[in-house]
């Protein structure tokens, strides 16, 4: 094991939900942690509530800011991917393939250009891993797109890590976490999915980001996890 204190740590997706909540984590160590998002509002109450985390401003979507921010970062000791949109939900028969084509666009493609446009600042021996989603393997019905979407990232990491060695390359691939994702379904929508989802849990409740985020530590701190997919997901059936 190793300790995470000064690690430089650099999280996408780290305003909100999972990110936020393995920002808490790792400032609580005194980690040297840098964390990006785009809402001002998220990321000034991060500034305020943890002076010591970097918070930077940056939409991963757009690869000239992806570049300018890596240009200026070096010895990263760990690489987390936890960003996304919220689209590419739904039953195929209905799936808006425009909305899937956006889905990709908000979490496929912005964490590959992140992922690969950071590799020249990441300190050998470090670490990346990506936030999945537990759709790319449980058969949920309303989960093709986004079965395929984050498929897409877990069918990649056991080649990345061979590709990369000896930067380890893993994925936490979580089930159904309450996180702000879920505010863009209504109150009653969101209780509902809530509801139906725990009896398909085997510890019969929903996650929290809190859980999540542990599950993330315990990767980055342990260099004999490698090339592999950890599920944080309470056994989803
Ligand atoms: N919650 C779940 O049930 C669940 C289940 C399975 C997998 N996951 C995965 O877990 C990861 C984290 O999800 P979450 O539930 O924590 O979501 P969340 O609460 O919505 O947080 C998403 C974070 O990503 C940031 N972000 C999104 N697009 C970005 C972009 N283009 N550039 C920079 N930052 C961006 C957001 O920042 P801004 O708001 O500032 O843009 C926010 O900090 C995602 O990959 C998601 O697919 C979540």
């Amino acid at each position: 094991m190793t300790t995470l204190e000064n690690k430089r740590v650099v999280i996408a997706g780290a305003t909100s939900g999972i990110g936020r909540a393995l920002v808490d984590l790792l400032a609580a160590e005194n980690a040297d942690v840098t964390a990006i998002g785009r809402d001002p509002k998220k990321l000034a109450a991060l500034r305020q509530e943890l002076p010591a985390v970097k918070a930077m401003s940056l939409d991963a979507r757009h690869h000239e800011d992806v570049a300018a921010f890596f240009g200026k970062e070096k010895d990263i000791d760990h690489l987390v991917l936890a960003l996304s949109g919220g689209k590419g939900a739904g039953e195929f028969r209905t799936l808006a393939l425009t909305g899937l084509r956006e889905a990709f666009d908000e979490k496929f493609w912005p964490q590959l250009d992140v992922l690969q446009t950071a590799l020249p600042c990441m300190r050998p021996g470090g670490s990346i891993t990506l936030i999945t989603a537990i759709s790319a393997t449980a058969g949920l019905p309303g989960t093709s797109g986004l079965a395929a979407m984050n498929g897409a990232l877990e069918i990649m990491v056991p080649i990345l890590a061979r590709e990369l060695a000896p930067l380890r390359v893993n994925a936490v691939s979580p089930g159904v976490i309450d996180t702000p994702w879920w505010d863009q379904f209504t109150p009653d929508a969101k209780a509902g999915a809530f509801a139906s989802y725990s009896q398909q849990i085997l510890v019969r409740r929903v996650g929290r980001p809190e859980e999540v985020a542990a599950t993330v530590r315990f990767i980055l701190e342990t260099e004999y996890i490698n090339a592999t997919i950890i599920g944080c997901h309470g056994g989803i059936k």
